[in-house]
């Protein structure tokens, strides 16, 4: 016997409460409660006679006696993709991908299954777009004569009644937010919604090893909409990063159990759909004429390639009590600790100036190696006062003004010979033991040396 209660759920993280309140009082989310109706199994008793009946015949292992098999793989044929899910897909595997509207995400998938097709049996659900929609793409695409199954349908058990059927060995659901299930009452898009019909149809992949490719929306704040339980229960998540007004697209992974994370996948959005970038380490420099105040080219090691990418920079004077801090790209929270930094460890205050800094080309930038670049670009714009467009610098900046050493620093300086650069402003730790041609090294091990320096 199940019996239905009422339960509030939070549509930020997940959370569930009895009571319905303003805030969550998990994450502090403001209005994300939503009713839901839950069943729970009547079921109780004491602790011994509830779970008899349970200890039939399951079976503990060793963990020698299980042998490790190597997972199959299939590649998807398209470089770039097959780099950021670790080297293809893996049957019965989940892939969730998110990305702001029109990024490519419908795109991407339409591309991956036609090449799938060639070994997997797929099958492509559309809750968004029509199925003349779809053949339009697949027009555009030049991939019309490629045998794709299409279904066009948002409820979860007819999606998985149609799957038992045709048997498809990869699988896309196009989005999970259309997709509802008839024992819940709620919205489709709501979190109850989401999360059931998601559990479901991850259920059905792993019963079958089906691959499935899950697309999801995200919201103004860059976070998958719905709940973030989404994330746990999916084996991958790919984020599409990128700018409207550039055609380059990056795919990150930042969850994968079968691959490295943060590694990058690289495409440019053309006519005819995403193309690979397969060597993608300048595509993010802007390549100014001249020097430009504000402007520093850094080394980043994003998965396993070095990339360079370009810190910009603008301080101007303030007329708000408040002045702004607007980081693009970068860690909110890192900026106002780097501009805490340079204020006490540089004597440079910026209190009564708004700061901006911006990664171009809508690149995201996680590694603290950053740090350095984005001081300098900062005190740039500040004093008006251009670092030289051949010059390049990385380094992490500790709290206490320390200058902290990268990852893999002699490749970064490597990669950077390579596209001319002739100076370079790097942690002490990374300065190379012999000298490199082409590029004069400035190892620094203190934030105030840096600022001597210049
Ligand atoms: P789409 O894959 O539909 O985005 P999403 O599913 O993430 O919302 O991509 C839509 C955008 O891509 C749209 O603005 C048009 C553009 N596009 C091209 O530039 N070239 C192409 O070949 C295709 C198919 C789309
Ligand atoms: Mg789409």
């Amino acid at each position: 016997m199940a019996k239905a209660k009422q339960v509030y759920s939070c549509t930020a993280c997940g959370t569930q409460t009895g009571k319905w309140n303003g805030q969550c009082g998990d994450c502090g989310a403001w209005n994300t409660l939503e009713e839901t109706v839950v069943s729970i199994s009547s079921k109780s008793g004491s602790l011994s006679s509830r779970f008899q009946g349970y200890a039939g015949d399951i079976s503990v292992q060793s963990l020698t006696d299980v042998s490790p098999e190597e997972h199959k793989r299939f590649s998807i044929g398209i470089s770039e993709l097959d780099r950021v899910l670790g080297g293809g897909v893996v049957p019965g595997s989940v892939i969730l991908i998110g990305g702001d509207p029109g990024i490519g995400k419908s795109t991407i998938l339409q591309q991956a299954l036609a090449e799938l097709g060639k070994t997997l049996k797929p099958l492509y659900i559309t809750g968004e777009e029509s199925l003349q929609q779809v053949s339009m793409r697949a027009h555009r695409l030049g991939l019309d004569d490629t045998d794709i199954r299409l279904l066009s349908e948002t409820c979860v058990e007819k999606i998985i009644a149609t799957a038992q059927n045709e048997k498809p060995q990869v699988m896309v659901v196009d989005s999970i937010q259309t997709v509802f299930t008839e024992l819940l009452q709620s919205a489709p898009g709501s979190v109850a919604q989401v999360r059931d019909s998601a559990a479901q149809l991850v259920r059905y992949a792993k019963q079958t090893g089906t691959v499935l490719f899950l697309v999801g929306h995200v919201t103004k704040e860059g976070a998958l909409a719905g709940p973030r339980v989404l994330e746990h229960m999916v084996d991958t998540v790919l984020y599409f990063e990128g700018d409207s007004s550039s055609p380059y697209r990056v795919i990150r992974a930042v969850k994968n159990r079968f691959g490295a994370v943060n590694e990058l996948g690289v495409f440019a959005m053309t006519e005819k759909g995403l193309r690979e970038v397969n060597n993608p380490s300048a595509i993010f420099l802007s390549r100014h004429e001249e020097d430009v105040p504000g402007s520093v080219v850094m080394v980043t090691r994003e998965g396993s390639r070095p990339m360079l990418v370009e810190v910009q920079a603008l301080v101007a004077e303030s007329h708000m009590s408040n002045p702004r801090r607007v980081a693009l790209g970068v860690d909110a929270q890192r900026l106002s600790m780097l501009l805490a930094l340079l204020d006490r460890h540089g004597g440079v205050a910026m209190y009564d100036y708004d700061v901006f800094v911006n990664i171009v080309g809508g690149m995201r930038i996680s590694e603290t190696g950053a740090d350095l670049s984005v001081i300098l670009s900062i005190l740039s714009s500040f004093r008006d006062k251009p670092v030289p467009k051949d010059w390049i610098v990385f380094g992490e900046v500790g709290l206490a003004g320390e200058i902290r050493p990268v990852q893999n620093g002699q490749e970064r300086l490597r990669e950077a010979v390579k596209h001319g650069f002739t100076r370079a402003i790097i942690p002490k730790a990374n300065a190379p033991k012999h000298a490199i041609e082409g590029i004069e090294v400035q190892a620094v091990s203190r934030l105030s040396e840096v600022l001597d320096f210049i």
